[in-house]
């Protein structure tokens, strides 16, 4: 008889990264495909980016790195939060991994225990929840509202502690909705979460993509709380997997080495050595990029203008936007017409847990031609399966 362990037997592939492999590989077939699934931005990797991860091959930097990361990265990553926030953190405080994924999977299985139960507030991150179950937790969803700006109030979340609480998990800009913590909402999360002696983990993946301000970096305001980032989203270099925490209870992050260190030992070199490079220059390159988020930005936003069979909450930041179907709709048949005859992919609701008339959009992949395409084929799928 075959065994397998429980852990893994109740999670399930991310469906967002399969319907990004499967766009990609009906492209690669020749299909006309348009995929709003993405949830990056996709832009070209400067010429001396490129470079620098050449000069690191013919200087041989095929070794191991240190665990917590290069001192030069980590002195890149906090010269980047100097000048952005004026904060000032230690190389301890930070610890670099591959990409905020591995970040947050270090420090879940470094805080929880069987029993232990984390907080996450729905629609969210397709990882979260199988995430905590693969550290023998149990996710506690919560439901939020587009009246509340898909946030949970503070009212919710007091409301939902219990004695096996032990962490808070919240994201801003958010996926899939693009809405913004507010500083005072921040505050309050932090506030809840050490009355209750649990921790709060804030995914700031996104951050640098707010379209209105940011709130400080959670892991500045206690040290029960922690923030993770990495340069897949803001920077658009998900395939170079390097992200981090960053905490300020120096016990946690020893707790979140030896994890690492036991999973993976260290970053890729490469990676390290091209994102140093990155971050010394970032102002650059954060400009242009924002001057592209903002055009697509403003296609989707004049595009539900003209919408009656879409409503939203306006995105707030972040490269992806979560309209809902209105009115007397046949939500299979949009989904089948958009899809099978129009050829687009977007994220249903159901994906996010929440209802499937939701669907999630992402505006920083497609070039500007292919975006109009796919919103207009939402458009069309949208009228031909009203009733
Ligand atoms: C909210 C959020 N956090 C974290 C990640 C993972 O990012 P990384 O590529 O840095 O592992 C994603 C990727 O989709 C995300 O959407």
């Amino acid at each position: 008889m075959s065994r397998i362990s429980h852990r893994v037997d109740q999670i399930k592939p991310s469906p967002t990264i399969m319907v990004t492999m499967k766009s990609m590989e009906l492209k690669a077939q020749g299909k006309d495909i348009v995929s709003l699934g993405f949830g990056e931005p996709d832009f070209d990797t400067p010429e001396h980016i490129r470079e620098a991860a050449i000069q690191a091959i013919r200087d041989g930097k095929t070794r191991y790195t240190q665990v917590d990361g290069t001192p030069e990265l980590k002195t890149a990553i906090i010269k980047k939060f100097h000048r952005d926030n004026e904060l000032e953190f230690e190389p301890g405080q930070i610890l670099v991994s591959n990409g905020a994924k591995q970040s947050l999977y270090n420090l879940l299985i470094a805080v929880l225990n069987h029993g232990d139960e984390a907080i996450v507030p729905a629609p969210y991150w397709v990882s979260y929840p199988d995430m905590i179950k693969l550290a023998d937790a149990k996710p506690a969803i919560m439901l939020g509202s587009a009246e509340h700006d898909f946030k949970i109030t503070a009212k919710q979340l007091q409301n939902s502690l219990n004695e096996n609480t032990r962490l808070i998990i919240l994201n801003t800009p958010h996926n899939p909705t693009g809405t913004v913590l507010r500083e005072s909402e921040l505050r309050r999360a932090v506030e809840i979460a050490e009355s209750c002696g649990a921790r709060l983990l804030v995914d700031e993946t996104y951050r640098g993509l707010s379209y209105v301000g940011t709130p400080p970096h959670a892991a500045s305001l206690s040290p029960r709380a922690i923030s993770i980032s990495s340069l897949s989203k803001t920077w658009g270099l998900p395939g170079l997997r390097l992200g981090w925490i960053l905490c300020r209870d120096p016990e946690l992050q020893e707790l979140f080495l030896a994890a690492k260190e036991q999973i993976h030992i260290s970053t890729s070199v490469l990676d390290e050595e091209i994102a140093c490079r990155y971050l010394r220059d970032r102002g650059q390159h954060l400009q242009r990029i924002r001057g592209i988020v903002d055009e697509r930005f403003a296609c989707v936003r004049a595009f539900m203008a003209g919408q009656s069979e879409l409503e939203w909450v306006a995105p707030e930041g972040g490269v992806i936007a979560f309209p809902r179907l209105r009115g007397d709709i046949d939500v299979n048949r949009f989904y089948q017409l958009l899809n099978d005859e129009y050829g687009t992919f977007v994220g249903p609701g159901h994906w996010f847990d929440m209802d499937r008339r939701y669907m999630r959009i992402g505006y920083g992949w497609p070039d500007a031609d292919e975006l109009a395409r796919g919103l207009d084929n939402i458009a069309e799928a949208a009228a031909r399966a009203s009733r």
